[in-house]
């Protein structure tokens, strides 16, 4: 089979396509092939070296993808050769809370993740997609659907009427709009583009903000809000959280999720407890919070959004599409 490994040393330059052995299911594990893959900013940190400069290499990158059953291991009851599943982004991590342990073992790094023909993993460790979704849309679900699911709904107990505010139009972002949107909720776009904002707006936000015309965007959207927004679905880190802590209202919540504006932050901590703030950081979620949001996105059919579909052959032009950061929603291979 084929697979792409970053080798050799850290870089988009050191991404290879290899031949590998076939894998074997072994008892209480799936034989897949792979039919698509997803990106989240995670899997470009990870090829750069940037999420964990100490990950032996070499890796085959991302944790997002769906793929078709084409063998069943010895033991494993409830699949059936053809079906479809998508691979969890923690295979260990069935539900409850995370614990290092559970989160030692994580699809893209430290172990090898979605970019390759065929992969085995344990039965426990995927789920069903909707079934109106297309391989793609499939293949966006696990890292930054789960996120999002699992920032608003299950920690943050998301309420019809209240009001989030999503940073960006990536693919975490727009999973976020979906979801609040899905529960009533009033929701407030920044991006950096008047394009991406009138885009949102025909999704349904209410109110946009274009946050390098307006640097000051923490403070207007405080006022848009009324006194500020019920949740922060904070996807800059240190360039942003600081109008973050601005927009949010007394009392609410900031979900710390990505650090697409740098990782390292000074922050004003009176701007935290003198408000009653909630700073709560999410890391993904459960394959029983995938097996909830997949319930929701069947029943209202809510489709996700695709930026573009490259070809397997193709992916180093699809890592430099997300560096270039001009992509809404999610980018997506296809494999075989
Ligand atoms: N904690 C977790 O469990 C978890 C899970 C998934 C992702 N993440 C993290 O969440 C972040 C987003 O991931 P992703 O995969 O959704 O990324 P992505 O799709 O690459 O998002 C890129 C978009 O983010 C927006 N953006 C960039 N810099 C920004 C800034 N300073 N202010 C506001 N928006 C900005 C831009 O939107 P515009 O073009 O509209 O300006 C850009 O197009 C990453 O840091 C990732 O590592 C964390």
């Amino acid at each position: 089979m084929r697979a792409w490994e970053v080798a050799e040393g850290f870089g988009r330059d050191h991404l290879r396509l290899v031949e590998r052995a076939d894998p074997e299911p072994a008892a209480g594990e799936l034989l897949l092939r792979l039919r698509a893959a997803s990106l989240n900013y995670r899997d470009l940190m990870m090829v750069e070296g940037r999420y964990n400069p100490r990950q032996p290499l070499p890796l085959v990158p991302c944790s997002d993808g769906v793929g078709e059953v084409l063998a069943v291991g010895a033991g494993v009851r409830g699949f059936a050769v053809g079906d479809r599943v998508c691979p969890i982004f923690a295979p260990r991590w069935l539900a409850g809370e995370p614990d290092r342990e559970r989160m030692r073992t994580t699809l893209g790094g430290p172990l090898d993740g979605t970019l390759r023909e065929r992969m085995t993993i344990a039965a426990e460790a995927v789920v069903r997609p909707p079934e109106q979704l297309s391989d793609a849309e499939a293949a966006s679900l696990p890292c930054a659907a789960v996120t999002a699911w699992s920032a608003l709904v299950e920690q943050g107990r998301l309420r019809a009427g209240e009001t989030v505010l999503v940073l960006g139009t990536g693919g975490v972002a727009l999973f976020a709009l979906q979801i609040a949107l899905l529960h009533g909720a009033r929701v407030i776009v920044t991006s950096s583009s008047d394009e991406k904002l009138e885009r949102v707006r025909s999704m349904g936000a209410w109110e946009t903000v274009n946050y390098t015309r307006e640097k000051a965007w923490g403070k207007r959207v405080r006022e848009l809000a009324g006194d500020g927004v019920d949740h922060v679905i904070e996807v800059g880190g240190a360039g942003t959280l600081a109008e973050s802590l601005r927009a949010v209202r007394m009392g609410g919540t900031v979900h710390l999720i990505g650090v697409l504006a740098g990782g390292e932050a000074s922050v004003v901590l009176a701007q935290i407890f003198m408000q009653q703030v909630r700073v709560q950081g999410v890391l993904v979620g459960s394959k029983a919070s995938f097996e909830s949001l997949n319930r929701a996105l069947a029943l209202h059919r809510v489709k996700p959004v695709v930026d573009r579909t490259f070809g397997f052959d193709e992916m180093p032009a699809a890592f430099d599409h997300m560096a270039a950061g001009a992509h809404f929603g999610k980018i997506c291979i296809a494999i075989g």
